[in-house]
Protein backbone atom coordinates (compact mmCIF):
# COMPACT_ATOMS: atom_id res chain seq x y z
CA UNK A 1 0.00 0.00 0.00
CA UNK A 2 2.82 2.35 0.69
CA UNK A 3 4.85 1.94 -2.75
CA UNK A 4 5.14 5.17 -4.21
CA UNK A 5 6.45 4.06 -7.94
CA UNK A 6 4.50 0.93 -8.20
CA UNK A 7 5.43 -1.34 -11.31
CA UNK A 8 2.08 -0.98 -13.32
CA UNK A 9 0.79 -3.98 -15.94
CA UNK A 10 -1.28 -1.87 -18.80
CA UNK A 11 0.84 -3.47 -21.81
CA UNK A 12 3.24 -6.82 -22.28
CA UNK A 13 5.63 -3.82 -23.03
CA UNK A 14 5.80 -3.02 -19.58
CA UNK A 15 7.64 -6.07 -18.75
CA UNK A 16 10.94 -7.01 -20.60
CA UNK A 17 11.66 -10.32 -22.18
CA UNK A 18 13.55 -11.40 -18.77
CA UNK A 19 11.01 -10.12 -16.61
CA UNK A 20 8.45 -11.41 -19.12
CA UNK A 21 10.02 -15.05 -18.47
CA UNK A 22 10.20 -14.98 -14.89
CA UNK A 23 6.47 -14.47 -14.75
CA UNK A 24 6.51 -17.37 -17.28
CA UNK A 25 8.37 -19.42 -15.04
CA UNK A 26 6.66 -18.55 -12.06
CA UNK A 27 3.60 -19.30 -13.40
CA UNK A 28 4.19 -22.62 -14.36
CA UNK A 29 5.74 -23.65 -10.95
CA UNK A 30 2.39 -22.65 -9.39
CA UNK A 31 0.38 -24.50 -12.00
CA UNK A 32 2.93 -27.79 -10.97
CA UNK A 33 2.36 -26.91 -7.15
CA UNK A 34 5.75 -26.24 -6.39
CA UNK A 35 5.48 -23.13 -4.56
CA UNK A 36 3.83 -23.20 -1.40
CA UNK A 37 2.60 -20.73 0.87
CA UNK A 38 0.63 -17.38 0.92
CA UNK A 39 3.03 -14.92 -0.57
CA UNK A 40 0.18 -12.20 -0.64
CA UNK A 41 -1.57 -12.84 2.79
CA UNK A 42 -3.21 -9.68 3.84
CA UNK A 43 -3.08 -8.32 0.61
CA UNK A 44 -6.35 -7.21 -1.48
CA UNK A 45 -6.92 -6.17 -4.84
CA UNK A 46 -9.21 -4.24 -6.17
CA UNK A 47 -11.45 -5.33 -9.29
CA UNK A 48 -12.98 -2.37 -11.28
CA UNK A 49 -15.36 -4.03 -14.50
CA UNK A 50 -16.57 -1.46 -16.73
CA UNK A 51 -17.34 -4.75 -19.06
CA UNK A 52 -18.74 -7.81 -18.46
CA UNK A 53 -16.06 -10.64 -17.96
CA UNK A 54 -16.11 -14.46 -16.56
CA UNK A 55 -12.46 -15.70 -16.97
CA UNK A 56 -10.85 -12.23 -15.93
CA UNK A 57 -12.93 -12.16 -13.16
CA UNK A 58 -12.87 -15.46 -11.26
CA UNK A 59 -9.41 -16.30 -12.10
CA UNK A 60 -8.62 -12.93 -10.39
CA UNK A 61 -10.91 -13.53 -7.68
CA UNK A 62 -10.04 -16.99 -6.96
CA UNK A 63 -5.54 -16.28 -7.65
CA UNK A 64 -6.05 -13.80 -4.88
CA UNK A 65 -7.85 -15.88 -2.46
CA UNK A 66 -5.31 -18.80 -3.45
CA UNK A 67 -2.05 -16.40 -2.53
CA UNK A 68 -3.82 -15.54 0.95
CA UNK A 69 -4.83 -12.48 -0.53
CA UNK A 70 -8.83 -11.27 -1.52
CA UNK A 71 -10.12 -9.43 -3.79
CA UNK A 72 -13.33 -7.12 -4.17
CA UNK A 73 -15.41 -6.74 -7.23
CA UNK A 74 -16.63 -2.81 -7.82
CA UNK A 75 -18.37 -2.38 -11.28
CA UNK A 76 -19.41 1.15 -12.37
CA UNK A 77 -22.99 0.75 -12.34
CA UNK A 78 -22.67 0.36 -8.52
CA UNK A 79 -19.53 2.43 -7.43
CA UNK A 80 -19.42 5.75 -7.82
CA UNK A 81 -17.71 6.10 -10.86
CA UNK A 82 -20.69 5.60 -12.74
CA UNK A 83 -21.80 8.23 -11.07
CA UNK A 84 -19.42 10.42 -12.06
CA UNK A 85 -16.28 10.30 -9.51
CA UNK A 86 -13.16 11.03 -11.70
CA UNK A 87 -10.87 8.35 -12.69
CA UNK A 88 -7.52 9.97 -10.29
CA UNK A 89 -9.56 10.00 -7.31
CA UNK A 90 -10.76 6.66 -7.42
CA UNK A 91 -7.01 5.79 -7.50
CA UNK A 92 -5.80 7.89 -4.80
CA UNK A 93 -8.95 6.55 -2.57
CA UNK A 94 -8.22 2.68 -3.56
CA UNK A 95 -4.63 3.42 -3.10
CA UNK A 96 -5.21 3.77 0.45
CA UNK A 97 -6.92 0.83 0.80
CA UNK A 98 -6.21 -1.90 -1.70
CA UNK A 99 -2.45 -3.00 -2.63
CA UNK A 100 -2.57 -3.18 -6.17
CA UNK A 101 -5.88 -2.67 -8.58
CA UNK A 102 -7.34 -4.56 -11.79
CA UNK A 103 -9.57 -2.44 -14.21
CA UNK A 104 -11.27 -3.78 -17.12
CA UNK A 105 -12.80 -0.81 -19.36
CA UNK A 106 -13.01 0.56 -22.45
CA UNK A 107 -10.55 3.43 -23.11
CA UNK A 108 -7.07 2.37 -22.87
CA UNK A 109 -6.50 5.97 -21.87
CA UNK A 110 -8.73 5.81 -18.79
CA UNK A 111 -6.41 3.18 -17.70
CA UNK A 112 -3.03 5.16 -18.48
CA UNK A 113 -4.44 7.80 -16.35
CA UNK A 114 -5.62 5.46 -13.26
CA UNK A 115 -2.31 4.37 -13.30
CA UNK A 116 -1.01 8.01 -12.94
CA UNK A 117 -2.75 8.80 -9.51
CA UNK A 118 -2.81 5.13 -8.19
CA UNK A 119 0.22 4.28 -5.57
CA UNK A 120 -0.59 0.48 -5.86
CA UNK A 121 -0.38 -1.36 -9.07
CA UNK A 122 -2.61 -1.64 -11.75
CA UNK A 123 -3.23 -4.47 -13.93
CA UNK A 124 -4.98 -4.16 -17.28
CA UNK A 125 -8.04 -6.37 -17.36
CA UNK A 126 -8.80 -5.57 -20.80
CA UNK A 127 -9.51 -2.26 -22.74
CA UNK A 128 -10.61 -1.69 -26.55
CA UNK A 129 -6.52 -1.33 -27.16
CA UNK A 130 -4.79 -3.90 -25.57
CA UNK A 131 -5.79 -7.46 -23.30
CA UNK A 132 -2.18 -8.33 -22.36
CA UNK A 133 -3.67 -10.48 -19.20
CA UNK A 134 -5.04 -12.74 -21.74
CA UNK A 135 -1.47 -13.15 -23.71
CA UNK A 136 0.68 -14.08 -20.56
CA UNK A 137 -1.78 -17.28 -20.51
CA UNK A 138 -1.47 -17.86 -24.39
CA UNK A 139 2.17 -17.59 -24.35
CA UNK A 140 2.55 -20.13 -20.99
CA UNK A 141 0.02 -22.23 -23.40
CA UNK A 142 2.83 -22.02 -26.45
CA UNK A 143 5.00 -22.79 -24.10
CA UNK A 144 3.42 -25.86 -22.47
CA UNK A 145 3.05 -27.14 -26.16
CA UNK A 146 6.36 -25.87 -27.83
CA UNK A 147 9.55 -25.84 -24.54
CA UNK A 148 10.31 -22.20 -23.23
CA UNK A 149 12.04 -20.62 -26.22
CA UNK A 150 9.04 -19.38 -28.61
CA UNK A 151 11.11 -17.54 -30.69
CA UNK A 152 11.46 -19.91 -33.45
CA UNK A 153 7.61 -19.91 -33.89
CA UNK A 154 5.13 -18.83 -35.91
CA UNK A 155 1.86 -17.72 -34.86
CA UNK A 156 -1.28 -16.97 -37.30
CA UNK A 157 -3.73 -14.44 -36.36
CA UNK A 158 -6.86 -14.80 -38.18
CA UNK A 159 -9.47 -11.71 -37.97
CA UNK A 160 -9.94 -9.05 -36.68
CA UNK A 161 -7.25 -6.11 -35.71
CA UNK A 162 -8.52 -5.72 -32.23
CA UNK A 163 -7.64 -5.80 -28.94
CA UNK A 164 -5.94 -9.23 -28.94
CA UNK A 165 -4.41 -8.75 -32.37
CA UNK A 166 -2.54 -5.48 -30.68
CA UNK A 167 -1.44 -7.67 -27.80
CA UNK A 168 0.19 -10.42 -30.02
CA UNK A 169 1.84 -7.75 -31.48
CA UNK A 170 3.43 -6.60 -28.62
CA UNK A 171 4.22 -9.86 -27.54
CA UNK A 172 6.14 -10.79 -30.73
CA UNK A 173 8.19 -7.69 -30.78
CA UNK A 174 9.30 -8.72 -27.06
CA UNK A 175 9.55 -12.57 -27.42
CA UNK A 176 10.78 -12.84 -31.26
CA UNK A 177 8.14 -14.84 -32.84
CA UNK A 178 7.07 -14.47 -36.15
CA UNK A 179 3.73 -13.25 -36.36
CA UNK A 180 1.31 -13.33 -39.32
CA UNK A 181 -1.59 -11.18 -39.43
CA UNK A 182 -4.68 -11.71 -42.03
CA UNK A 183 -7.58 -9.03 -41.32
CA UNK A 184 -9.89 -7.82 -43.74
CA UNK A 185 -9.52 -4.30 -45.15
CA UNK A 186 -10.46 -1.48 -43.15
CA UNK A 187 -9.80 -3.56 -39.73
CA UNK A 188 -6.50 -3.56 -39.59
CA UNK A 189 -4.26 -3.72 -36.00
CA UNK A 190 -3.64 -0.34 -34.23
CA UNK A 191 -1.04 1.55 -36.12
CA UNK A 192 1.40 2.61 -33.97
CA UNK A 193 1.55 -0.95 -32.15
CA UNK A 194 1.74 -2.37 -35.53
CA UNK A 195 4.80 -0.59 -36.21
CA UNK A 196 6.79 -0.88 -33.13
CA UNK A 197 6.36 -4.86 -33.48
CA UNK A 198 9.17 -4.71 -36.20
CA UNK A 199 10.12 -7.09 -38.91
CA UNK A 200 8.89 -9.98 -37.67
CA UNK A 201 5.39 -9.46 -38.66
CA UNK A 202 3.47 -9.49 -41.58
CA UNK A 203 -0.21 -8.21 -42.38
CA UNK A 204 -1.88 -9.83 -45.44
CA UNK A 205 -5.89 -10.46 -46.43
CA UNK A 206 -5.40 -14.37 -46.75
CA UNK A 207 -6.01 -16.14 -43.95
CA UNK A 208 -4.83 -19.30 -45.51
CA UNK A 209 -1.39 -18.11 -46.83
CA UNK A 210 -1.22 -16.72 -42.84
CA UNK A 211 -1.81 -20.02 -41.41
CA UNK A 212 0.43 -22.00 -43.86
CA UNK A 213 3.04 -23.74 -41.88
CA UNK A 214 2.26 -21.86 -39.00
CA UNK A 215 2.23 -23.23 -34.90
CA UNK A 216 -0.19 -21.55 -33.34
CA UNK A 217 -3.59 -20.17 -35.44
CA UNK A 218 -5.55 -17.92 -32.88
CA UNK A 219 -8.26 -15.42 -33.78
CA UNK A 220 -11.40 -13.91 -32.07
CA UNK A 221 -15.02 -12.82 -32.06
CA UNK A 222 -15.77 -10.31 -34.59
CA UNK A 223 -17.54 -7.44 -32.89
CA UNK A 224 -15.59 -7.49 -29.51
CA UNK A 225 -17.52 -5.61 -26.61
CA UNK A 226 -18.51 -2.11 -26.97
CA UNK A 227 -19.40 -3.23 -30.48
CA UNK A 228 -22.16 -4.67 -30.99
CA UNK A 229 -24.06 -1.94 -33.26
CA UNK A 230 -21.44 -3.37 -36.09
CA UNK A 231 -21.94 -7.04 -35.56
CA UNK A 232 -24.28 -7.59 -39.20
CA UNK A 233 -21.36 -4.85 -40.98
CA UNK A 234 -18.63 -7.10 -39.29
CA UNK A 235 -20.08 -10.93 -40.01
CA UNK A 236 -19.99 -9.83 -44.19
CA UNK A 237 -16.61 -7.86 -43.70
CA UNK A 238 -15.07 -11.47 -41.95
CA UNK A 239 -16.61 -13.64 -44.19
CA UNK A 240 -13.85 -15.82 -45.36
CA UNK A 241 -12.11 -15.36 -41.98
CA UNK A 242 -13.31 -18.33 -40.28
CA UNK A 243 -10.84 -20.60 -39.01
CA UNK A 244 -12.09 -24.07 -39.72
CA UNK A 245 -10.46 -27.31 -40.62
CA UNK A 246 -9.15 -27.25 -43.88
CA UNK A 247 -7.14 -24.04 -43.00
CA UNK A 248 -5.21 -26.37 -39.71
CA UNK A 249 -4.69 -28.75 -42.48
CA UNK A 250 -2.21 -25.68 -43.75
CA UNK A 251 -0.65 -25.10 -40.95
CA UNK A 252 2.19 -27.13 -38.98
CA UNK A 253 1.18 -30.92 -38.32
CA UNK A 254 2.02 -29.75 -34.72
CA UNK A 255 0.00 -26.51 -34.70
CA UNK A 256 -2.43 -25.67 -31.62
CA UNK A 257 -5.85 -23.72 -32.06
CA UNK A 258 -5.90 -20.76 -29.75
CA UNK A 259 -9.22 -18.52 -29.03
CA UNK A 260 -9.02 -16.11 -25.96
CA UNK A 261 -13.11 -16.93 -24.94
CA UNK A 262 -15.68 -16.17 -25.02
CA UNK A 263 -16.40 -18.06 -29.15
CA UNK A 264 -18.81 -17.92 -31.59
CA UNK A 265 -18.45 -21.34 -32.79
CA UNK A 266 -19.69 -21.24 -36.86
CA UNK A 267 -18.49 -17.09 -37.15
CA UNK A 268 -14.99 -16.99 -36.23
CA UNK A 269 -14.12 -20.60 -35.42
CA UNK A 270 -16.11 -23.85 -36.49
CA UNK A 271 -16.97 -26.15 -33.86
CA UNK A 272 -14.68 -29.20 -35.15
CA UNK A 273 -11.56 -26.93 -34.99
CA UNK A 274 -12.67 -25.18 -31.22
CA UNK A 275 -13.48 -28.97 -29.73
CA UNK A 276 -10.83 -31.08 -32.11
CA UNK A 277 -7.50 -32.08 -31.21
CA UNK A 278 -5.62 -29.12 -31.90
CA UNK A 279 -7.62 -26.91 -29.62
CA UNK A 280 -5.93 -25.84 -26.39
CA UNK A 281 -8.32 -23.29 -25.30
CA UNK A 282 -9.79 -24.72 -21.94
CA UNK A 283 -5.48 -24.97 -21.08
CA UNK A 284 -5.63 -21.48 -22.22
CA UNK A 285 -8.76 -20.45 -19.89
CA UNK A 286 -6.82 -22.38 -17.44
CA UNK A 287 -3.76 -20.58 -17.99
CA UNK A 288 -5.49 -16.87 -17.02
CA UNK A 289 -5.40 -18.52 -13.12
CA UNK A 290 -1.40 -19.47 -13.13
CA UNK A 291 0.08 -16.83 -14.97
CA UNK A 292 -2.03 -14.04 -13.80
CA UNK A 293 -0.85 -15.81 -9.92
CA UNK A 294 2.44 -15.38 -10.70
CA UNK A 295 1.83 -11.82 -11.74
CA UNK A 296 0.04 -10.75 -8.46
CA UNK A 297 2.89 -12.24 -6.92
CA UNK A 298 5.43 -10.63 -8.95
CA UNK A 299 3.63 -7.05 -8.57
CA UNK A 300 2.15 -7.16 -5.11
CA UNK A 301 4.93 -9.81 -3.69
CA UNK A 302 8.02 -8.91 -1.38
CA UNK A 303 10.32 -9.89 -3.66
CA UNK A 304 11.14 -6.06 -5.24
CA UNK A 305 10.04 -6.73 -8.72
CA UNK A 306 13.10 -7.27 -10.95
CA UNK A 307 14.04 -10.74 -12.39
CA UNK A 308 16.89 -12.34 -13.99
CA UNK A 309 18.24 -11.83 -17.54
CA UNK A 310 16.45 -13.23 -20.06
CA UNK A 311 18.46 -17.00 -20.57
N1 LIG B 1 -10.80 -14.09 -22.27
C1 LIG B 1 -11.41 -13.27 -21.39
O1 LIG B 1 -10.88 -12.20 -21.00
O2 LIG B 1 -12.59 -13.72 -20.92
P1 LIG B 1 -13.66 -12.91 -20.06
O3 LIG B 1 -14.22 -11.81 -20.93
O4 LIG B 1 -14.68 -13.93 -19.68
O5 LIG B 1 -12.97 -12.32 -18.86
N1 LIG C 1 -11.82 -8.93 -28.30
C1 LIG C 1 -12.72 -9.39 -27.27
C2 LIG C 1 -11.96 -10.14 -26.23
C3 LIG C 1 -12.82 -10.66 -25.11
C4 LIG C 1 -12.02 -11.38 -24.05
C5 LIG C 1 -13.44 -8.20 -26.66
O1 LIG C 1 -12.81 -7.17 -26.42
O2 LIG C 1 -14.66 -8.30 -26.45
Amino acid sequence: MSAIHPKHFLTISDLDEGELLHVLDLAGELKRGERAGAPLAGRSLAMIFKKSSTRTRVSFEVGMYQLGGSAIFLSDKTSQMGRGEPIHDTAKVLSRYVDGIMIRTFEHEEVVELARYATVPVINGLTDLVHPCQLLADLQTMQEAFGRDLSGLTVAWIGDGNNMANSWLNASALVGFQLRLACPEGYEPDAEILVRAGGGVTLSRDPCEAATGAHVVTTDVWASMGQEDEAADRERAFRGFQVDQAMMDRADPSAIFLHCLPAHRGEEVTAAVIDGPASRVFDEAENRLHAQKALLVYLMGDAPASAPEAS
